[in-house]
């Protein structure tokens, strides 16, 4: 009998004994990863949930080591910022891939639901998976405003007191409702502090768990893939998918693979230009905040700036609060707007796909136009792409019906 390698022994034995005291851990195991079948034609556009796991552990760390030294006052957060930056033992490293982190989490987040979008992803049976990936968005979304805020420099202090100010355009208890966000009548230090709160434990902690119900429910149905086509539907005689395999080794493999890739391009960007020409840092927050000098030109960082382009375009402000809020919530019913009889824009008409194309170039617009000084030319192309967005979601229960539909193969195809 051949002898028994000790690692492997003890590696066995050590299971067994968490087996035997936690019996649903390895079943958790079993059920998630090494028994998860997924789609064997996941292809580049499915590196980004993974990715975004990644930046989100990334955030959580370097946060945690930014809260040990970072001074959450407005006497002292400007100033122990660059503390952090000149005096802390690789503190700039800490803060700059915190810094890049945030915008790659965007990145990363925007080809994700791009990627569902193509797909149709968000389609029976996987309407709550969309409907918390929207909820993941909108915290994150908020996660990212108030970490901006926490350096204390011009550009946390003017966005912060644009955004809080939005709240009172909302009528009769605007005025109020902005005065308890902000704990003073100004931004000041009671803001910071709360904001701090909220950035380092009460968001990310939601935000842990919308991930956990995100993959929890994504795993219930199985995954989709860039055929659109149900896996489950074809057996072998053990009753796995034909076209699954498992999601270890299979996917951790590629996933680790994409990993490498990604990290080489994040810490490019975090050590040969972090600041990414003032787009991932503002110049103007190297600039301590004063209340008695407005920036010339105030502007949110560049993942906000299509939201901040539909609140411009409207020259209401509750009319621009309310548009800029319906641009998000209006994700949250894409699944019943959608009633194409096909998943993937694979096999839809030429229309659709040109309607969706359509849709980019609005979203990609709006993002430069809110990047840019309002201006009379701008603003009006601002408010046609405007409407293209919002015509895109209300009339889709019509348009994605239209037209000819390929027909959809009875098993998935392997072509990128
Ligand atoms: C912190 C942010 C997020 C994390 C960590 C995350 C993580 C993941 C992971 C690991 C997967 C499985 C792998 C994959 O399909 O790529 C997944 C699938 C999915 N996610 Fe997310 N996600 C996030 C945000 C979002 C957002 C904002 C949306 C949409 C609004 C979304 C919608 C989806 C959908 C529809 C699927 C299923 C895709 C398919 O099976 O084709 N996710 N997510």
């Amino acid at each position: 009998m051949a002898a028994v390698n000790p690692v492997t022994g003890a590696i066995a034995g050590l299971q067994k004994w968490i087996h035997d005291r936690a019996p649903g851990l390895d079943a958790a195991y079993r059920k998630h990863v090494s028994e998860y079948m997924a789609p064997k034609n996941f292809n580049t556009w499915y590196f980004f949930g993974s990715l975004a796991l990644l930046v989100l552990v990334n955030q959580i760390v370097t946060g945690i080591f930014l809260t040990m030294h970072y001074k959450p006052s407005a006497a002292e957060a400007f100033q122990s910022v660059e503390y952090i930056m000149r005096d802390v033992d690789w503190g700039w490293l800490i803060r700059y891939m915190h810094s890049t982190g945030a915008s790659f989490f965007f990145i990363v987040v925007f080809l994700h639901m791009f990627r569902a979008l193509i797909y149709g992803s968000y389609q029976k049976p996987r309407e709550l998976v969309w409907v918390i990936g929207v909820a993941i968005f909108l915290v994150l979304m908020a996660e990212a405003f108030l970490g901006y805020v926490l350096p204390w420099g011009q550009m946390s202090f003017w966005g912060a007191q644009v955004i809080t100010s939005l709240f009172g355009a909302i009528p009769f208890v605007g005025e109020s409702l902005v005065e308890w966000i902000r704990g003073d009548y100004v931004i000041a230090d009671a803001t910071l502090n709360r904001f701090f709160a909220l950035h380092v434990i009460a968001l990310p902690l939601v935000l842990l768990l919308l991930v956990v119900l995100h993959l929890g429910a994504l795993h219930e149905v199985g995954s989709n893939n860039p055929d659109g086509i149900d896996i489950k539907k074809l057996k072998d005689a053990n009753g796995k998918p034909l076209d699954g395999i498992p999601f270890h080794p299979y996917y951790t493999i590629k996933d680790l693979f994409g990993a490498g890739f990604f990290l080489t391009l994040f810490f490019f960007v975090v050590f040969f230009a972090p600041l990414f020409g003032g787009k991932f840092l503002e110049y103007d927050n190297f600039v301590p905040a004063n209340p008695m000098v407005t920036p010339e030109h105030i502007k949110p960082v560049w993942y906000f700036t299509p939201y901040y382009a539909m609140l411009r375009a409207v020259p209401d402000k509750l009319g621009g609060v309310i548009v800029m809020g319906a641009a998000v919530l209006i994700l949250f019913v894409l699944p019943w707007l959608d009633r194409a009889p096909v998943r993937s824009y694979r096999y839809r008409p030429l229309a659709s796909k040109l309607i969706l194309a359509g849709f980019v170039v609005a979203f990609v617009y709006l993002g430069y136009a809110g990047y840019q000084p309002a201006s009379p030319g701008l603003t009006l192309l601002a408010q046609i792409a405007t409407v293209y967005y919002f015509a895109f979601f209300i009339f889709m229960p019509w348009w994605s019906k239209l037209g000819h539909f390929k027909p959809v193969p009875e098993r998935v195809t392997m072509h990128d």
